[in-house]
């Protein structure tokens, strides 16, 4: 089996988020268990366990990762359920939130994340989710736009949408291939990146509003945390400066000692600290860029319990 996801970052989550001491890893967001894969053989004392919400690509991590044996298990859950492991009494030592889909998404999952086929446009990650082809032909103009601008930043928002409501009069829309060639005749030719499809911004804004991506991240980050000992290491990786703000904005709130307005002369919150932030946020070399041009976008971000 050849494994299509090249794991990011992948230097530092092996030295700044995993230590030599570590005996359990807590992987959120497995995929095709790259990271997973990568920390088991470098630390030998290390036991993993792997969450995914997509049971296709688990199915595809628990067999390149039978050969670690007992050394690993893995749960088909949403990380914002990762809580409900504390009931089987498990604890780590450090854990890593790889946000977003992997390269197994677009390349064979059959689910619409791709404009290069032509694919039904779905991308729901599991049946929590909305699928893109619902939201594409059921939401109203205003509900599309603001996707667009919010998630999107995209500035040729009205058109888009415009041709969208045009589009879905006649026929509804139901693949990834006709949304992005609608998308695309909707930017003028002299504001299409070369090197990005026009349609990239606008897909990955769906599939997050598709999957809730944003509130996951907001949900999960305090449930992995009381997951983890005292001490341990959590680390996220984000794709996207909403997502990067939303982490940067929690880890900065569990890092303060107190919420009082600061005239108050004395802390009436009880409010505890309840992480360090471990250095600056890291973002890929340009070799890295270079060797593997999903990671352009990814930045880390570590935190430890205290
Ligand atoms: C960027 S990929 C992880 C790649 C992995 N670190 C590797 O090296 O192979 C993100 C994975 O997280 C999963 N995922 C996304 N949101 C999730 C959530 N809320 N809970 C659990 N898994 C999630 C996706 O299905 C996808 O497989």
């Amino acid at each position: 089996m050849k494994y299509v996801h090249s794991p990011v970052l992948l230097d530092y989550i092996l030295s700044d988020l995993v230590q030599e001491t570590d005996s359990y890893y807590l992987d959120c967001t497995l995929g095709e268990g790259g990271h997973t894969e990568a920390i088991l053989n470098r630390y030998q004392n290390i036991k993993a366990c792997g969450l995914d919400r997509d049971s296709s690509v688990l199915q595809i991590a628990n067999e390149r990762l039978a050969v670690f044996g007992e050394r690993f298990s893995s749960f088909n859950i949403n990380f914002n359920e990762a809580g409900q492991l504390k009931e089987s009494g498990l604890q780590f030592d450090c854990a890593l939130i790889d946000l977003g889909i992997s390269v197994f998404h677009y390349k064979s999952s059959g689910r619409g994340f791709t404009f290069l086929k032509d694919e039904p446009l779905d991308m729901r990650l599991d049946s929590e989710g909305t699928s893109v082809e619902h939201i594409i032909n059921t939401y109203s103009e205003k509900e599309l736009k603001d996707i667009f601008y919010k998630y999107a930043e995209e500035r040729f928002t009205p058109n888009i949408v415009k041709r969208i409501m045009q589009s879905r009069i006649e026929k509804p829309i139901t693949s990834s291939l006709e949304l992005a060639t609608i998308i695309e005749n909707a930017i003028p030719h002299k504001f299409r990146s070369r090197n990005i499809h026009p349609a990239t911004k606008v897909f990955q804004a769906l599939r997050i509003v598709a999957n809730n991506e944003l509130d996951n991240i907001t949900k999960g980050i305090p449930q992995v945390l009381s997951l983890l000992k005292k001490g341990g290491r959590l680390g996220v990786i984000t794709f996207h400066s909403i997502e990067d703000r939303i982490v940067k904005k929690i880890f900065a709130e569990l890092n303060k000692e107190c919420l009082c307005p600061p005239k108050l002369p004395i802390c009436s919150c009880g409010k505890v600290r309840e992480v360090k932030i471990i250095g600056k946020s890291i973002i890929p070399t340009e070799t890295e860029i270079e060797n593997n041009p999903p990671s352009r976008s990814a930045r880390l971000r570590i935190v430890e319990k205290l």
